[in-house]
């Protein structure tokens, strides 16, 4: 494998315990799927996370299992009817399940950060609650909700992608799921790294279609190369992100840098 070197990464010699992880949805098959594969299937195989999938549709009533009716008030669309969620919330301890936080998916939450994530990871038991239609009962959340998150300024067609996205995020923070060269430390956003984009990254061939690697990182010079990647960083932020450098310490140098790099110099 090429690069073994770059910076060690933390083990973690902790036993995490097994955080229960429950998706309300009515697609469980395709959500299911990707607890199958990479980080997320590896959190799932090393008993770090147990996912649990139901389908809210087997708590309808009727013959056509309808989970969804008219809005009160007219307009376009389906809601979701509060009641069948709030059915399968309440069987969750008798397939053994504990409920622990209930997160509904949905546009109209608070966007969800790495901050989320790193107090996510913490708890012992999270139920996401994947919205379809127009959304859910309003109802449901005075009675089972305790947090609203949206993954950001878009509508998707339901909750799942986003449910995906959060236990993503999380699962990939719990201590024994990364391996030692995919340490979540020093990626942008996180906490223990410096919540700035992270630098640009390069492997071999060190020439290619003619473009160079940066010398500095051939140098073998490592104080160099760190000052380099955080000014990379502080660079790629103020471009892309600006908002994010007004909460971090910066010194007098990177603050000019900044100065510089808004003049256009
Ligand atoms: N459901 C539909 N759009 C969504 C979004 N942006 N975030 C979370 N859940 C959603």
């Amino acid at each position: 494998m090429a690069n073994q070197e770059l910076t060690a990464s933390p083990t973690d010699s902790e036993t995490p315990t097994l955080q229960q992880l429950n998706i309300l949805t009515l697609f469980p098959e395709a959500v299911q799927a990707y607890f199958n594969i990479g980080v997320t299937g590896r959190a799932v195989e090393r008993s770090v996370i147990d996912i649990h999938c139901v389908n809210f549709r087997d708590y309808a009533q009727g013959n056509y299992k309808a989970v969804d009716d008219l809005p009160f008030g007219g307009g376009a669309g389906m809601v979701i009817q509060a009641e069948p969620v709030a059915k399968a919330i309440d069987d969750l301890p008798l397939s053994g399940r504990q409920r622990g936080t209930v997160v509904l998916l949905a546009p109209t939450g608070k966007v969800f950060t790495q901050r989320d994530a790193e107090r996510l990871s913490q708890s012992e038991a999270i139920t996401f609650v994947c919205g379809r239609y127009e959304g859910i009962d309003a109802r449901l959340n005075i009675e089972y909700v305790n947090e609203v998150f949206s993954i950001g300024d878009y509508i998707l067609s339901g909750g799942e992608l986003a449910a995906m996205v959060i236990i993503d995020a999380i699962a990939r923070l719990k201590p024994g799921v990364l391996n030692n060269s995919e340490s979540a430390t020093h990626e942008s956003h996180s906490l223990g790294g410096d919540q700035l984009l992270e630098h640009p990254h390069y492997t071999r061939p060190a020439t290619w279609r003619g473009h160079e690697v940066p010398p500095v990182l051939l140098s073998g010079h490592h104080k160099r190369i760190q000052t380099w990647r955080r000014e990379e960083s502080i660079k790629a932020t103020a471009r892309v992100r600006p908002e994010l450098l007004e909460n971090i310490d910066l010194s007098p140098a990177e603050r000019s840098l900044i100065e510089r790099l808004r003049r256009g110099e």
